[in-house]
């Protein structure tokens, strides 16, 4: 019924449309999905205050058939396309955007006052997921030579991937970016892969950062490249000796201190008892000389 009623409004109005286009503007922002999430196409009436909508329609610049249409109670074409709120303006909404609603649109708008028609246009993006890093070889030698990876996928359109060492230096340039783009039944997404070669790694600039940025230089995620050194075992080995040659040299210093004090001691009494005896101090130097040498064994 109120089809009908539409209709009839649309035939009354069509030789109205030329003479009162001008009385209002009809404004719609350029706008940007991601993908599989609920897109907002922003647009506003202008120059005019009491403006009532009645009917709106949808159609790709380059095709002729409308591939949406809203009236009051009534909704036909595209279901995942609505009125953001009949009674608030024309926005309108997409849910769960598709890369297929890519494009140019001819958005036509019929009101109280008058029809517009404007062109708008949507680009949808996709979002990267976090990224995955690697090294090969699996096991770095300190010195040795290695290439670190960071793999993003899943994001569109093409994106950058930065590459940052333990003290913020910014190594991305003597990186490489590979790019696969990829279409699997219309969701299209590019693999990100960066390289970071070193003819010989300095493992003192581990851990490694990689940050993967959007098409415009957002942030999209970032993940940290821990270096698993081939000598580590090694390494602990000899700092687990080092720490044996520690303790051991606080013991033979500790151990001298001991006889030193010792040595002082036997020598004092030896003096005392060698001026009591009357025997030379030398002997007791002996003793003390042995003491001494005896906790280095
Ligand atoms: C749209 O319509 C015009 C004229 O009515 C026709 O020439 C053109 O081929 C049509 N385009 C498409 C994509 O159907
Ligand atoms: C990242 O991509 C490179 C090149 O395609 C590959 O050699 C490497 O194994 C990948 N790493 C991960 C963690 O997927
Ligand atoms: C890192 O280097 C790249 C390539 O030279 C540059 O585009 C980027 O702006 C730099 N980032 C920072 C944080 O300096």
């Amino acid at each position: 019924m109120s089809s009908v009623k539409v209709m009839l409004v649309v035939s009354l109005f069509i030789p109205a449309v030329r003479l009162n286009s001008d009385l209002f503007e009809l404004e719609c922002l350029p706008t940007v999905g991601i993908f599989a999430q609920t897109t907002t196409i922003k647009c506003v009436f202008k120059d005019i205050s009491n403006i009532n909508m009645v009917a709106v329609s949808l159609r790709k610049a380059e095709q002729n058939k409308t591939c949406f249409t809203e009236e009051k109670s009534r909704r036909s074409g595209e279901p995942r396309f609505r009125l953001e709120n009949f009674k608030a303006g024309p926005s309108l909404t997409i849910s769960n955007t598709m890369f297929s609603d890519e494009g140019k649109y001819v958005y036509r708008v019929l009101t109280n006052s008058g029809d517009k028609e404007v062109q708008l246009s949507i680009s949808v993006e996709a979002k990267y997921k976090n990224p995955v890093t690697s090294t090969w070889p699996e096991h770095v030698t300190d010195g040795g030579p290695v290439s670190l990876y960071c793999n993003a996928t899943d994001g569109y359109p093409e994106g950058f991937i930065h590459w940052f060492d333990r003290s913020g230096t910014n190594w991305t340039v003597n990186s490489e970016l590979t790019k696969a783009p990829k279409d699997i039944s219309g969701v299209k997404s590019v693999a990100l892969s960066s390289k970071l070669a070193f003819k010989t790694i300095n493992l003192d600039l581990a851990p490694f950062r990689c940050i993967v940025f959007n098409s415009k230089y957002e942030q999209d995620g970032d993940n940290t490249l821990e270096i698993t050194s081939a000598r580590s075992d090694v390494n602990e080995h000899s700092s687990g000796s080092n720490t044996t040659n520690i303790v051991a040299g606080v013991m033979v210093i500790g151990s001298l201190i001991v006889g030193l004090l010792f040595a002082l001691l036997c020598f004092r009494k030896g003096r005392a008892k060698g001026y009591e005896s009357g025997r030379p101090d030398e002997d007791d130097l002996e003793n003390g000389d042995s003491s001494l040498e005896k906790p280095q064994q």
